[in-house]
C-alpha cells in the first residue's frame, strides 16, 4: 500500500508553540502552516511518509504521528555518546568475511541485536518493507545448504549448450560471469556436496536471508543487511554474503513455500553468521576502480 493509502493521524498537543519546526524538517511537504496552526497537507503528493522526522525534532515533544508502522511510542532516547571515527573504523578495517565457524550456536539475543541494528538502516519509504528469514542451527543451515544445492543442480542441467548458445545471444557481458564464474562455482558445490563437504554455507550455524515483496526496494533489503553484518562485527560475530542463495530462493518455488514466502517476494541478499574460528594478523587497502571529483 502506498503511504497516500494510508491512515495517519497527526496531533499536536498543548505544548505546541506552533514553531513550525516540524514544517520546515518535514521531508514529504506533508505538514503545512495553515492559519498559524500546523495541520496535514491534504494535498501533499505522496502522504506522510511516516519517518518520523517531525517527531524526532520537536523541541518541545509536541507532535504525535500515529499511523500504521509509526506512533509516538517509537520514539527513542538517543544514545549519549557516539563511537569517534576512529573507533568505527578500526571496525570497518578489521571486518572480513567468515567462512571458518566455531561449532557454536548463536544465541537469540545476539540475533534480535544484530536485526535491531539491521533496522536502522536508511529505507526508501518508511515504514520497512522488508522482511527476514534466519535460519538458525548447524543442522537447519545444512538442509537449506542441500535445497540450494539442489536448486544449482537443476540450473545446471538446465543449462544445456543449446541454451547456452541463445544466453550468450541474450545476457551480454553477463554471460561470461555465468559461464565462467557461476556455473564452475555450481559445479564445485554440486560435487563437494556429494562429498559431505559444504563449501557454500561453509558449516556456518546460522544464516540470515532478507527479502520483500514489489514494495520493497533491493536496496532496503541490502542496507539493511549491511548494517547488521557490522552490528554483527561488533558482537564478535563473523558474516559472509553468500550470493548464490537470493537467486536460489527465488526461482525455487519449494523453498519458497518451506521458508514462508509469499509468491510475489523477492530475496535481495543473505548472509551467513557464526562465531569465527580464524584470526586475521593483518588487514588489506582496497580502493575504488574510480573516483571522479567534479
Ligand atoms: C554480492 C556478494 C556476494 C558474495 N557471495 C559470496 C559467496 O557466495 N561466497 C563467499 O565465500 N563469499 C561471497 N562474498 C564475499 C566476498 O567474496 C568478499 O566480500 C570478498 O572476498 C572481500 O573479502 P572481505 O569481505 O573479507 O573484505 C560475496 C560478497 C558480495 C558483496
Amino acid at each position: 500500500m502506498l503511504n497516500k493509502d494510508k491512515l495517519v493521524e497527526v496531533i499536536t498537543d498543548d505544548t505546541c508553540t506552533n514553531c513550525a519546526h516540524c514544517v520546515s524538517v518535514c521531508p514529504a511537504e506533508y505538514l503545512k502552516m495553515k492559519d498559524n496552526k500546523i495541520k496535514a497537507n491534504a494535498d501533499s503528493p505522496f502522504g506522510c511518509i511516516q519517518c518520523g522526522v517531525c517527531m524526532m525534532n520537536c523541541p518541545n515533544n509536541s507532535i504525535k504521528i500515529r499511523g500504521q508502522g509509526i506512533s509516538e511510542k517509537d520514539l527513542i532516547e538517543l544514545p549519549k555518546e557516539k563511537p569517534d571515527f576512529n573507533a568505527i573504523n578500526s571496525l570497518f578495517l578489521g571486518r572480513r568475511s567468515i567462512r571458518n565457524f566455531k561449532k557454536q550456536e548463536v544465541s537469540e539475543d545476539l540475533i534480535n541485536k544484530i536485526l535491531d541494528a539491521g533496522t536502522t538502516a536508511p529505507i526508501s519509504i518508511p515504514p520497512s518493507e522488508v522482511k527476514v528469514l534466519v535460519i538458525n542451527g548447524q543442522d537447519k543451515v545444512q538442509d537449506f545448504a542441500c535445497e540450494i544445492t539442489e536448486t544449482f543442480d537443476k540450473m545446471i542441467k538446465f543449462l544445456n549448450p543449446v541454451v547456452l548458445r541463445l544466453l550468450k545471444h541474450f545476457m551480454g557481458p553477463q554471460y561470461e560471469i555465468l559461464k565462467e564464474f557461476i556455473m564452475p562455482y555450481a559445479k564445485l558445490a554440486i560435487d563437494a556436496r556429494k562429498k559431505g563437504e559444504d563449501i557454500l554455507l561453509y558449516n556456518a550455524p546460522a544464516i540470515i536471508v532478507f527479502y520483500g515483496s514489489e514494495l520493497c526496494e533491493k536496496e532496503d533489503q541490502i542496507l539493511a543487511a549491511t548494517h547488521a553484518s557490522i552490528a554483527a562485527e561488533a558482537l564478535g560475530l563473523g558474516t559472509c554474503i553468500i550470493g548464490g542463495v537470493p537467486p536460489c530462493i527465488d526461482k525455487n518455488n519449494k523453498l519458497r513455500k518451506k521458508y514462508g514466502l509469499l509468491k510475489n517476494e523477492k530475496a535481495s541478499i543473505a548472509f551467513i553468521l557464526g562465531h569465527p574460528d580464524v584470526k586475521f594478523n593483518k588487514g588489506i587497502k582496497r580502493r575504488f576502480k574510480d573516483v571522479k571529483y567534479f
